[in-house]
């Protein structure tokens, strides 16, 4: 089909090659890939539908499916992730995809909607927080009359879904329902999107395999934290300009994200405090040199509040009112609901520039607030760098891989792809940044219970 996509201005594609071509040179796991299986392409006849940030490093993975026999059809998971000289690049190379920054939360599961729009429909979902397994499996719930959700939206982000469902719905009756059954397999990127498959699995409602691709070492312990430690800081500083060292900063969540966003604002000269509800956390953070403190206690005097919990509610209304002014409020977790961003809907804001606002309060003090809430570190910035995403989407190829290959070994649940992919993972990253590793002589393997090659660690090891 001709002019198969919806981005900002086709006219970046150029700029967007450029930036593919020296993102390619940060990441050797998905070159390694193409180089592997390029020509055996073990993802013929494959058909995947991406719901993934639209950034330069995504239009990597892109590519790298495509090099690997995919047919790719493409959203983004968040209204202001996308960068669109990447989406311009990857539409120009005939690939569809759906992307604007900044784009409607209507707009947002329209162009979900399209993602799907495969002439024979879909068998794979690649997915980055869950939003296009919750469509095909809302829609299908709803469509079976096992949902009567759909008539009591309670927020906007709902009310967008079920309008959006229900367009679907009068057009192709009974489509949800085929999709339900014509998707083999989800991969999952985010610990966000994890959750809610691990819930969907518990409920009985998982009608495909799925695998968490977070919880890969290569994912989690990398992106979620040495990511954070690189984006969290640019984000702000892109947005606000303003002087962290000396600041005093508030982390919320001390978890993978957590780890990487309090690291980050002490690399930039903060004074960071941080909280948690998780008492292994909360000693780790305290072991990290962090103060542990209460948001109640410290919320009038810190200047930066950073949630990372995938929680919701953890700023609320009362806090912000406490803040004090022109003090700055943002989200690095994955949905907008860590801040209760809807309970400042009534106040006065003014826009300075893209997903920056300033708001302000009764009392008449003012916050700036990042990215409405979203995560800041893509709606204010670039995400996190190539190197760290190559590790991540090195992940989700072998994930997608294996679940189009061998998708028949695997039950209706969740799984972790095993040990040896995580290692070989690591291992194609090893050499662009000239680590040497040594090796294990037979005797010295025996002796820790191992085989040479590896896997180095057992199952319940941490990292
Ligand atoms: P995690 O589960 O490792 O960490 C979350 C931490 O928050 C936990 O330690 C938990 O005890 C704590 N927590 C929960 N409720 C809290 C509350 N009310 N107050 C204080 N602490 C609380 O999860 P992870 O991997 O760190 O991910 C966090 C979020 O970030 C998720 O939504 C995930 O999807 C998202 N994410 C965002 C990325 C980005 O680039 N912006 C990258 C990777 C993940």
């Amino acid at each position: 089909m001709a002019n198969d996509y919806i981005v900002k201005d086709i006219a970046l594609a150029d700029y967007g090659r450029k930036e593919l071509d020296i993102a390619e040179t940060e990441m050797p796991g998905l070159m390694a890939l193409r180089e592997e299986y390029g020509e055996s392409k073990p993802l013929k006849g494959s058909r995947i539908v991406g719901s993934l940030h639209m950034t330069i490093q995504t239009a990597v993975l892109i590519e790298t499916l495509v090099a690997l026999g995919a047919d790719v059809r493409w959203a983004s998971c968040n209204v202001f992730s996308t960068q669109n000289h990447a989406a311009a690049a990857i539409a120009a190379s005939g690939v569809p995809v759906f992307a604007i920054k900044g784009q409607s939360l209507v707009e947002h599961w329209d162009y979900l909607d399209k993602s799907f729009m495969f002439e024979e429909g879909p068998n794979l979902i690649l997915d980055d927080g869950g939003d296009a397994t919750l469509y095909i499996l809302l829609g299908a719930r709803v469509e079976q009359g096992e949902d009567e959700l759909i008539a009591i939206p309670k927020s906007e982000e709902e009310e967008a879904i079920f309008a959006q469902i229900k367009k679907r719905m009068a057009a192709s009756p009974g489509w949800f329902t085929k999709m339900r059954t014509q998707i083999v397999g989800v991969s999952e990127e985010t610990t966000t999107g994890v959750h809610r498959l691990y819930d969907l699995k518990k409920q009985g409602q998982l009608p495909f395999p799925a695998i968490n691709v977070n919880d890969s070492v290569t994912k989690s312990k990398f992106d979620n934290k040495y990511g954070c430690k690189e984006s969290l800081v640019d984000g702000i500083r892109r947005a606000t300009d303003t002087m962290m060292a000396g600041k005093v900063a508030v982390v919320m969540g001390y978890g993978d994200v957590g780890k990487g966003s309090a690291a980050s604002l002490r690399g930039a000269g903060a004074r960071v405090k941080v909280t948690e509800v998780d008492p292994i956390c909360a000693l780790q953070a305290a072991m990290d040199g962090f103060e542990v403190v209460l948001l109640e206690d410290v919320v009038a005097d810190a200047d930066i509040f950073i949630t990372t919990t995938g929680n919701k509610d953890v700023v609320r209304i009362e806090h912000m009112r406490e803040m004090k002014d022109m003090a700055i409020v943002g989200n690095i977790g994955h949905f907008d609901n860590e801040i209760q961003v809807a309970a400042l809907k009534n106040h006065k804001w003014t826009n300075i520039k893209e997903q920056v606002d300033m708001i302000e309060m009764p009392s008449g003090s003012r916050l700036i607030l990042l990215s409405e809430g979203r995560l800041l570190n893509l709606g204010n910035a670039t995400g996190h760098p190539s190197f760290v995403m190559s590790a991540s989407f090195t992940n989700q190829v072998l994930a997608q891989i294996e679940l189009w290959t061998r998708g028949d070994h695997y039950e209706n649940d969740v799984y972790i792809l095993p040990k040896h992919l995580d290692e070989k993972v690591a291992r194609l990253h090893l050499a662009k940044i000239g680590v040497k590793l040594t090796e294990l002589n037979p005797e010295q393997a025996a002796y820790i219970g191992v085989t040479p090659e590896g896997p180095f660690k057992p199952e319940h090891y941490r990292y």
